[in-house]
């Protein structure tokens, strides 16, 4: 009985798994995130209401949900004050139904100045981060300098633990970017007293999900970013910080692997990413910006145009294998309706080799050559469908194809932004 999904991304961010999470939330009675922050942007239509989630799960939308944030997540109080806020204006109340990991770690002012120096510093080779300083607070967090969210329980402690690394860290960026210094005893009151909005909501995240699974409630784990974005096992270092693929859904909650019953992907029937990095199927010109203009392909986080490009089976498969994924679900396909023909990226050749893998190497992703399949479009009106008679045959083809090619059977296909615009093909999955 799969209780407990993960729902990761499968390409780099923005595959629509907001809106996945949303749609399915409804199954379920608790969505906890396990890893990134603030740099994720997961927009959700609810009618008339439009829902822009950066640190907050989704499941925080639906009344009846609890939302939780695991340990493997880094949090900016000042950003989830912001969006608590928000969400209690556009009337949802938070009170009582979000849980913030007591071991989550913090995002300090010094960490989004951090990366922002860093990234100029970069020049042409920069990331493209969000600068939400995001990748700062990890370093600190595996560099055993993190402060975390319990810290905040003990001012006395936090303020000297402050003024130590504040002090450290003006040492650092004045050398390395002639950054001008912060005020330790000003941030260190600042977030003392954002810490009294926090405080209410911090949990030993892990003991109240097993505690939770173990009177047969059911989990949904929300990824943010995607697959290729993860740390470990994406196009490093055009990464994330963060295990964004679905391991990380263990270590950035405490729950163990074997309470975890399946993963589900979330693919676009089209690629896009955002920022620098390696991108084998891009589509530059006419075809990409059209792809761009249908799907509104500009970050909810930055505003910056996404790059879009094809359906890339090496990396979908290698997405596959490092999710060990159940199923996929395929968004935005009715942004592919006007299209006379499809391209479908299917193997890479690098060097006269021709093969089917995904290299680590950043080099050989950027130099390989691509061999399409081309499919006939459909060119039918998909937008809103929510049965598979709906779809043109021509659809079917494109989606078994894929499907196929990638060696995961599709579980929904989603045709528009809102929760019912979708088609089940197979609800096994999810289904208790
Ligand atoms: P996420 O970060 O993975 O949650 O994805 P984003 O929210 O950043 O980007 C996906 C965008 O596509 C959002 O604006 C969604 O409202 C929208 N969207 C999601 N699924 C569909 C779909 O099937 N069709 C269309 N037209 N839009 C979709
Ligand atoms: P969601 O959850 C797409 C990208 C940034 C940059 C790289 C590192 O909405 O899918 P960071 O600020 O995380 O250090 O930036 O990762 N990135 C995303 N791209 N969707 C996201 O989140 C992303 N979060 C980070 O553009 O290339
Ligand atoms: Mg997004």
């Amino acid at each position: 009985m799969p209780s407990n999904v993960v729902i990761v991304g499968v390409q780099w961010g923005d595959e629509g798994k907001g809106k996945v999470v949303d749609t399915l939330a409804g199954r379920f009675n608790i969505v906890a995130r396990y890893q990134g922050g603030a740099n994720a942007g997961h927009t959700v239509l609810v009618g008339e209401k439009k829902y822009v989630l950066q640190l907050l799960p989704t499941g925080i939308i639906r009344p009846d949900k609890t939302a939780v944030l695991g340990n493997g997540v880094v949090i900016d109080p000042e950003a989830l004050q912001q969006e608590i806020r928000k969400m209690e204006d556009s009337g949802a109340s938070v009170a009582g139904r979000l849980m913030v990991s007591d071991r989550a770690h913090l995002i300090l002012p010094y960490h989004r100045e951090h990366e922002v120096a860093a990234e100029n510093a970069r020049g042409d080779g920069k990331i493209g981060t969000t600068r939400k300083g995001i990748g700062p607070s990890y370093e600190d967090k595996a560099g055993r300098r993190g402060l975390r969210t319990s810290d905040l329980r003990d001012p006395a402690r936090f303020r000297e633990m402050c003024k130590e690394l504040v002090s450290e860290k003006n040492r650092i960026d004045a050398a390395l970017y002639s950054a001008p210094p912060l005020d330790a005893e000003d941030l260190t009151e600042k977030y003392l007293r954002l810490a009294e909005g926090m405080l209410p909501y911090l949990t030993d995240v892990s003991a109240y999900l097993n505690a939770e699974m173990d009177r047969g409630k059911r989990v949904l784990f929300e990824g943010a970013q995607g697959t290729l974005l993860d740390l470990d096992h994406g196009t490093y270092p055009f990464v994330t910080c963060s295990s964004a693929a679905a391991g990380g859904a263990c270590t950035g909650t405490g729950v163990g692997p074997t309470r975890i019953h399946a993963v589900v992907g979330v693919s676009k029937a089209y690629t896009t990413r955002v920022g620098s990095g390696p991108f084998p199927t891009e589509a530059l010109g006419a075809a990409g910006e059209e792809i761009r203009k249908r799907g509104g392909e500009y970050g909810a986080v930055t505003g910056r145009p996404r790059r879009c490009g094809w359906f890339d089976v090496p990396l979908a498969r290698y997405s596959a294998r490092v999710n060990h994924l159940s199923a996929v679900i395929i968004t935005k396909l009715d942004i592919l309706d006007t299209l006379a023909e499809i391209p479908v990226g299917v193997e890479y050749e690098f060097k006269g080799k021709r093969f089917k893998n995904f290299p680590a190497e950043v080099e050989t992703l950027e130099q390989l050559k691509v061999h399409y399949r081309t499919v006939p479009g459909w060119q039918k009106d998909t937008f809103g469908a929510h049965e598979a008679s709906q779809l043109p045959q021509r659809a079917r083809d494109y989606l078994s194809f894929l499907a196929d090619q990638v060696g995961v059977k599709i579980a929904m296909v989603s045709t528009g932004p809102e929760r019912d615009q979708c088609v089940w093909l197979d609800e096994s999955v999810v289904c208790p």
